[in-house]
């Protein structure tokens, strides 16, 4: 194959020489460019991702996929957007399964384990099966996670799934219905609202921000056209990488520390 750029989604740079290989797309045998995303094979293959194709970079949870490898028992899960097509893959795309979402107000609940109970109380369903674990594109410890809310700890359940993206793969494969990845958005609501320490600095900032002590730079900015805000952008300092904490910007105009 001559080398080419086609430019459905994110731009792709074709190599010279790239094979195809068979996937297999709701039964239907498809001839794909291997190296694609299985995002990327879908549309190559025809498809148009018209709704819920969301963020493309791994953080949305939107595309969550299931699939077999040939003569492999196994149910494999991904993001369609970062796993790249292996051949004879067989590929269905799942519905959105609804799950219980409760509602509560935050000024009313305690960070501890009859809170889990009231909102939650199929999460004491599970029978650590670990079926929430392996199904988890993120690799995150879910069935961990559940545990650790059965025994109250909030801020291990927090910390523990803190890399969930709410592609909802958890609850869709629990034999138990257990809601994982809402019960861990409550974790995290109730870690952060009672359960970490809380940043004097930031509750410094956010009173010099209520006080006015930066008005003058929104002003400025608010002053400036598109192309000078563009331009602005372009000629930001960058903090060296790997951070150095004895970095300073050499503007130190916009530096407002105290
Ligand atoms: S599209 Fe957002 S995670 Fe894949």
């Amino acid at each position: 194959m001559a080398e080419q750029e086609y430019t459905i989604g994110e731009k792709t740079i074709v190599l010279e020489g790239t094979k195809k290989i068979p996937i297999y797309i709701m039964g239907k045998r498809y001839e794909v460019l291997e190296g694609l995303t299985i995002m990327k094979a879908l549309e190559f293959a025809g498809y148009q991702i018209k709704r819920g194709c969301g963020c493309r970079a791994g953080i949305c949870g939107a595309c969550a996929t299931v699939y077999r490898l040939k003569d492999d028992y196994r149910l494999r899960f991904g993001l369609a957007c970062q796993t790249t097509v292996e051949p004879e893959m067989y590929l269905t795309q799942i519905p959105f399964v609804p799950a219980n979402k409760t509602t509560y107000n935050m000024d009313e609940i305690t960070p501890d384990v009859s809170t889990i109970e009231k909102l939650y109380p199929e999460t004491f369903r599970c029978l650590a099966c670990n079926t929430c674990t392996k199904a988890c594109p993120m690799e995150i410890p879910v069935m961990d996670y559940i545990q650790a809310l059965m025994r109250g700890d909030i801020a291990k359940a927090a910390e523990l799934s803190h890399s969930c993206i709410m592609c909802g793969m958890c609850s869709m494969r629990c034999p138990a219905e257990i809601q994982h990845f809402h019960v861990a958005m409550l974790a995290r609501r109730l870690y952060g609202k009672y359960v970490q320490p809380k940043a004097e600095h930031l509750a410094k900032r956010v009173e010099q921000i209520k006080a006015g002590k930066f008005d003058w730079m929104l002003d400025e900015l608010e002053s400036l056209s598109d192309e000078e805000l563009r331009q602005r952008y372009k000629d930001r300092e960058w903090e060296p990488e790997p951070y150095d904490p004895a970095w300073k910007p050499q503007d130190t105009k916009y530096l407002i520390l105290e």
